[in-house]
């Protein structure tokens, strides 16, 4: 049914149910279907048609349905889910209801400046690409096409461990060196091998993801179920290509490739705890950050351990389910570790007066999974290209109208935080 035809009907249903004469005779079935009906809402009779090109996206959203129409299920699903009830999933946007802006007046802001500065790094913007696995998963040219448009738009990329494209390639694509996101295996010589691969590449820093590893269930039901409804053999998409990432499949094979001893490092097994990263601390000389701390308590300890930086992630909603969003978390994690702590912040931010928001609340940057991601998934490079363009430009527009012309301008009397009392 066209839209003019479905705004007619649904302009009858509406005259039905209020007629006095269908009050007095409706039967309980024709009412049922006519509520439910017009629940749909107003919004499903003009849903905007799918976008045909990448530049035809209007904001991040837009890419959302692209990438889920291209995608398999089981793709999609990994993608998308979040984890158990995803109360976090749905935390992470919803808490930005109840962080407001206040906007300052009459303050120049014809000459904005994105640029900032991330551990001694200079950026162009604050807003960096998160690390994201398997993104052969989402296009072909998986993170080589995340690297190029990165390098267009000039923004940093973290490469995840999971990455389907050696992190040499990548570099090449990004032309200059990515960040290195770690998952630590409990193989202390294994984390010495991804750590030196990064380090030959010239990556500045080192992100350890420390709120899902090998060994923790995540439960991503959906995932599980279409991943055995799909295509039973990942394996296809996602085969190893890093030196590391073979030697993490069969540890007898690491032992031949790179000359250890095999049952040294097997008696050498680790748990992931504070000790096992003062040891990565000692392994490298890149930078070191931690991703997934979301309470003040660990954002100190990660300062008494001499940690650089810190990510306040929970993983997109895809780690464990505590229903705190990170924007929530963000100002108490701030104060605890003081104003020159570097901190990115990711997890639901999709625009401007999100990424604004994350900034006014004490992060130095923030970083974003699935909105690069439907980018890719639905036009490849320019995609996400596409994506990183919409962000920044919603950024500026946010901080033309905050009265706040350059990153550093952005301080916390720019948001007033809703007290939990006047939430609905
Ligand atoms: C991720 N994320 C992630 N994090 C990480 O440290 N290593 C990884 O390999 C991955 N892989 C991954 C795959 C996919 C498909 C998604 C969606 C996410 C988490 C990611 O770095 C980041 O924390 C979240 O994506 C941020 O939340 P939003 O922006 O997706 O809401």
């Amino acid at each position: 049914m066209d839209l003019v035809a479905r705004t007619h009907r649904r302009a009858l249903l509406r005259f039905l149910l209020a007629s006095p004469l269908w009050a007095a005779a409706r039967p309980v079935e024709a009412l049922e279907f006519l509520v439910a009906e017009l629940a749909q809402g107003d919004d499903a009779a003009f849903a905007k048609p799918l976008v045909q090109s990448a530049a035809e996206g209007l904001n991040v959203f837009d890419f959302e349905p692209v990438a889920k129409q291209n995608l398999s299920d089981a793709h999609w699903a990994f993608l998308s889910q979040g984890v158990h009830d995803e109360f976090t999933l749905r935390a992470n946007r919803e808490a930005f209801n109840h962080v407001q802006l206040r906007p300052r007046r009459l303050v120049d802001v014809r000459e904005l400046d994105l640029s900032t500065e991330l551990l001694g790094q200079k950026l162009s913007s604050p807003i960096l690409l998160a690390p994201c696995g398997s993104q052969k998963a989402f296009h072909l040219e998986a993170e080589l096409a995340t690297a190029r448009a990165a390098k267009v738009k000039d923004h940093l990329q973290i490469l995840s461990t999971g990455s389907s494209t050696r992190i040499q390639d990548v570099v090449k694509a990004r032309g200059e060196p990515v960040w290195f996101q770690l998952y630590t295996p409990r193989l202390m010589p294994v984390t010495r091998l991804q750590l030196s691969e990064a380090e030959e590449v010239g990556s500045p820093a080192v992100v350890v993801t420390v709120d899902t590893y090998p060994g923790v269930q995540s439960n991503r039901d959906r995932v599980r179920a279409f991943r055995r409804a799909d295509n039973p053999s990942c394996q296809a998409c996602h085969a190893g290509v890093s030196r590391a990432e073979r030697a993490l499949r069969s540890v007898s094979e690491l032992g031949n490739a790179v000359g250890f001893d095999v049952q040294d490092a097997l008696d050498d097994l680790a748990v992931l705890d504070w000790e096992y990263l003062d040891r990565i601390r000692d392994a490298t000389d890149m930078k070191l950050l931690v991703k997934g701390i979301q309470t003040p308590e660990d954002a100190r300890l990660c300062v008494q351990h001499g940690v650089d930086g810190i990510v306040v992630s929970n993983h997109g909603g895809r780690a464990e389910d505590s229903g705190l969003s990170t924007i929530e978390v963000l100002p108490g994690i701030a104060e605890a570790v003081g104003p020159d702590f570097p901190i990115v912040i990711d997890s639901g931010f999709r625009r401007g007066p999100d990424l604004f928001k994350g900034l006014a609340l004490g992060a130095s940057a923030v970083a974003v999974g699935r909105p690069y991601l439907w980018g890719l998934s639905a036009f490849g490079q320019e995609g996400v290209e596409a994506v990183l363009a919409l962000l920044r430009e919603e950024l500026e527009v946010s901080m033309k109208q905050m009265g706040t012309p350059r990153v550093a301008d952005i301080t916390r009397e720019h948001v007033q935080l809703r007290p939990p009392s006047a939430r609905g």
